[in-house]
């Protein structure tokens, strides 16, 4: 390697986040809760970066000028809470909305409480798994099978959740679970307009725009501002989002 190739990024060791186990074990206990207290609707990550706010603005601005009728895939939606944020100011509507994740008692979890929010009824929510599940767009709708995928992507969370998992992919590639995500999710982003939008606690925003880009399918779009501290003499931030389009 020269001083002027990039540096290799390394593997997160894996964790018990990267496990399906782990999600449906909390799941199971906020669906409890949720039961118990309808107004305990779960964790919502990153809310401490005021993430959901900062999403929002960014969909909502000028550089995008998205319309009402934009649709959304949530992948790996967990209690499903990104996309109600999106309905609060009425910018969008619930139905050309989709969440998916591979935990049955995420799907369960999402569709109470979208039942108790106000303009979510047509928000749908499917159990997939983003790395094994390769369904034909017709599951997510007509109209997302029609237009060719979704205007917008969104992931919170959970590509950093499958780069904890230790899997390997078994197609003769060796590649980890992380390493094929890209090429998953490209496929539901529309070819032409559409984003995919990453946030992301576990890689640096550098690192995840590597990561993202490296098998050629996406391209940087934009990013989303957040504050920064210093640290060691180097600048960061606690959180990074991306918006990466699909290359024709
Ligand atoms: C850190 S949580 C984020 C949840 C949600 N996006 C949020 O911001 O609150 C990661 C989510 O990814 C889901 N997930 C992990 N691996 C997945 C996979 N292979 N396919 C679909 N969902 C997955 C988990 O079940 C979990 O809900």
């Amino acid at each position: 390697m020269s001083s002027s190739d990039p540096p290799e990024d390394t593997d997160l060791n894996p964790s018990a986040l990267g496990t399906k186990a782990h999600w449906d074990s909390l799941y199971a206990l906020e669906l409890t809760n949720h039961t118990s207290n309808p107004s305990d609707i779960g964790t919502i990550w990153f809310s401490d970066s005021d993430c959901e706010s900062r999403i929002y603005q960014y969909l909502t601005s000028d550089i995008l000028s998205l319309p009402s009728s934009t649709t959304f895939l949530d992948v790996g939606t967990g209690n499903g809470h990104l996309l109600f944020s999106l309905l609060e100011d009425g910018d969008f509507e619930g139905d050309g909305m989709v969440g998916v994740d591979y935990s049955e008692g995420s799907v369960e979890l999402a569709r109470n409480i979208a039942a108790q929010t106000e303009g979510a009824a047509g928000v749908k929510f499917l159990q997939l798994d983003v790395i094994y599940d390769r369904p034909k767009l017709e599951v997510f709708g007509e109209r997302i099978a029609k237009e060719g995928g979704f205007d917008v992507v969104l992931d919170k969370g959970t590509f950093d959740a499958i780069s904890l998992s230790d899997e390997v992919v078994q197609d003769g590639t060796g590649r980890r679970v992380y390493e094929v995500y890209p090429e998953r999710v490209a496929e539901w982003v529309k070819v032409d307009k559409g984003i995919l939008l990453v946030t992301s606690c576990n890689w640096t925003e550098e690192e995840l725009v590597r990561r993202m880009t490296e098998g050629g399918k996406l391209e940087v779009k934009g990013r989303i501002k957040y504050p920064e501290f210093t640290f060691g003499g180097k600048k960061g931030s606690t959180v990074c989002s991306v918006a990466f389009q699909r290359k024709i």
